[in-house]
């Protein structure tokens, strides 16, 4: 086995199915990574979870009447849905109600009281006096300060991304009772807080030193956000739902949201070595000890809303746990806006999923976003653009290339690969470039440049049509049999190729070409290597790889 490598992916809140700006955000860029190192002969383990605490799945469950367990175990079904539709290759996907999370939780925050790095401090937290309760941060809005928009929420500014306590908000009003008028009070609680300027400097000295190979807009974002001091938070709420704090006494408070699902990559771990019946296993990616100080590379997707959650806060609990390894690399997302516009579960403009699949399938999907993914800009999705890629470079292109060489190939040649004669500067170059593939394609990948990659990909699927168009073996056939014979040959090799090329951003139809080639197994089993496609190798009648579809009617 090659290097360890731990693929972290955000962990979405078990309140809706997700949408497609997730997906390109944090899901499948994790998947096409992971999918990749594992044909290149790494250890990988790709993990996450439904995150189920923090308000959002209580609004959700006030509005619906019922309990937030219900809710979390009707959006995780949906969402491990989704995954499998998509194909997402979990090694786990869990959820944070386990009490294998919850126990992980509890080491880690009892962790940080005896190492000195928690702190109790009774502040000031609001309390409607209406609803007669204290109200957590998303309970909520007023005008931010930062850029004024007038319903930001009390942990965060949707508009400007800030990061904010409700205290920080103009005019805070209750979003529970709606109520503008009944003004609301800040009220003495008690509250453990996570002391991160005691953990600046350690903090400051990892960023410094290990992130030259990170995107440079993680690392603007990180560094503009330290560069004032950083200031103690609080990671206890007035909750009833939540991971309990262990200690007595708070039996009414619980752990933060965000504080415990970033321990999830830990927990996750965890859980998977003890499924595997080698519960001590996780410490083979996570301890790190000065003989071994990057036992795995960790590597976080996530959209650029999570980036302070993991390049500071996460870092800075494992700092002060001690003996854990910090990320090698946070290759966050910019933002995808849909049809033109910002991405909005509050303006409901978003793209469900579930709706995305239905309509398109998991590759036009996959292929699509990956060739907007916004590794370095924000990127616009729109249906019709989605269909006009699917359409010109999947069906027409690589489908097309794939479908008339196999056709060509089950009536005048037995079904069967054709033998190879002479070959002709044209044919070694189509084998070169085939080969080269997986150098081009497999450093774009491993750089997390996965755009690149694709198009490394589909520039073979470019060369294969031409070559085809140019050979023209349904003509030469007449003519010279053999010749005709060494180009189908020739196509079907990079065929070969593209079926593993293309594996981990298309899967589905990547094993569907795996098979037509007359391959059985999975072809995520296959290397990431050109391994040729034996001459005499039975083909099955082709079917067409891709569907062509209308154009959409509606906006
Ligand atoms: N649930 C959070 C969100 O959807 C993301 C959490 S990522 C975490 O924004 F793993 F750090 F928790
Ligand atoms: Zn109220």
């Amino acid at each position: 086995m090659g290097e360890k490598i731990l693929v972290c992916i955000a962990w979405p809140y078990a309140k809706s199915a997700t949408h497609v700006g997730q997906i390109v955000g944090a899901y499948l860029p994790g998947d096409i990574f992971a999918r990749y190192q594992r044909m290149a002969g790494n250890e990988v383990l790709m993990v996450s979870g439904s995150d189920a605490h923090g308000t959002p799945i209580t609004v959700e469950a006030d509005q619906k009447g019922i309990s937030p367990a219900e809710v979390v175990e009707y959006y995780h079904t949906q969402i491990l849905e989704v995954w499998q539709r998509l194909g997402m290759s979990w090694d786990l996907y869990t959820v944070t109600t386990t009490p294998n999370h919850a126990a992980t939780t509890q080491d880690i925050f009892l962790k940080l009281l005896e190492h000195g790095y928690l702190f109790q401090h009774t502040q000031k937290a609001p309390f409607c006096p209406t609803d007669n309760r204290f109200l957590q941060d998303r309970y909520i809005r007023g005008t931010c300060p930062n850029c004024g928009n007038p319903t930001a929420r009390g942990d965060q500014c949707e508009q400007c991304g800030k990061l904010l306590d409700p205290d920080m908000l103009i005019k805070p009003y209750c979003t529970l009772c709606g109520s503008k008028t009944s003004a609301i009070e800040f009220r003495d609680t008690e509250h453990f807080f996570l002391d991160l300027p005691k953990l600046q400097a350690a903090l400051g000295t990892w960023l410094a030193s290990e992130t030259a190979h990170w995107r440079p807009n993680v690392v603007a974002f990180t560094n503009n956000w330290i560069k004032d001091g950083l200031h103690a938070r609080a990671i206890t709420r007035d909750l009833e739902w939540g991971v309990p704090i262990p200690l007595p006494g708070y039996e009414d408070k619980r752990i933060y949201v965000w504080f415990d699902a970033v321990i999830g990559y830990l927990s996750a771990t965890k859980e998977w070595a003890q499924r595997q019946g080698t519960p001590e296993a996780w410490r083979d990616w996570w301890e790190s000890t000065p003989a071994r100080p990057r036992p795995a590379r960790h590597y976080y997707f996530i959209g650029k809303d999570n980036i302070v959650f993991h390049t500071v806060i996460w870092p800075a609990m494992l700092i002060g746990y001690g003996g854990l390894t910090l990320a090698y690399d946070v290759p966050a997302n910019e933002f995808m806006q849909m049809e033109g516009r910002k991405a909005s579960t509050s303006e409901g403009n978003i793209i469900r999923t579930p709706d995305a699949l239905d309509r398109y399938g998991p590759d036009a999907l996959r292929y699509y976003l990956a060739a907007i993914m916004p590794e370095t800009r924000d990127a616009d999705f729109t249906y019709a653009d989605l269909v006009r890629r699917n359409n010109d470079e999947l069906v027409a292109t690589f489908g097309n290339a794939a479908h008339r060489t196999l056709t060509f190939v089950q009536r005048h040649y037995e079904a069967q690969v054709p033998a190879i004669g002479e070959l002709t500067p044209e044919d070694q170059a189509l084998l070169t470039a085939a080969t080269d593939a997986f150098t081009a394609v497999g450093e774009a990948i491993a750089a997390v440049k996965l755009r690149e990659g694709l198009t490394e990909a589909m520039a073979l699927a470019r060369a294969v049509n031409k070559y085809l168009d140019d050979q023209a073996p349904w003509k030469t056939i007449k003519l010279d049999r053999e010749r005709a014979g060494t180009s189908l040959h020739v196509v079907i090799q990079a065929l070969g190729a593209l079926r593993i090329l293309l594996a981990p951003y298309i899967p589905a139809a990547a094993q569907h070409l795996h098979e037509l080639l007359g391959f059985t197994g999975s072809v995520d089993r296959e290397p990431w290597a050109f391994v040729a496609v034996p001459v005499g190798q039975a083909l099955p009648p082709p079917v067409p790889l891709f569907t062509k579809f209308d154009p959409p009617t509606e906006e």
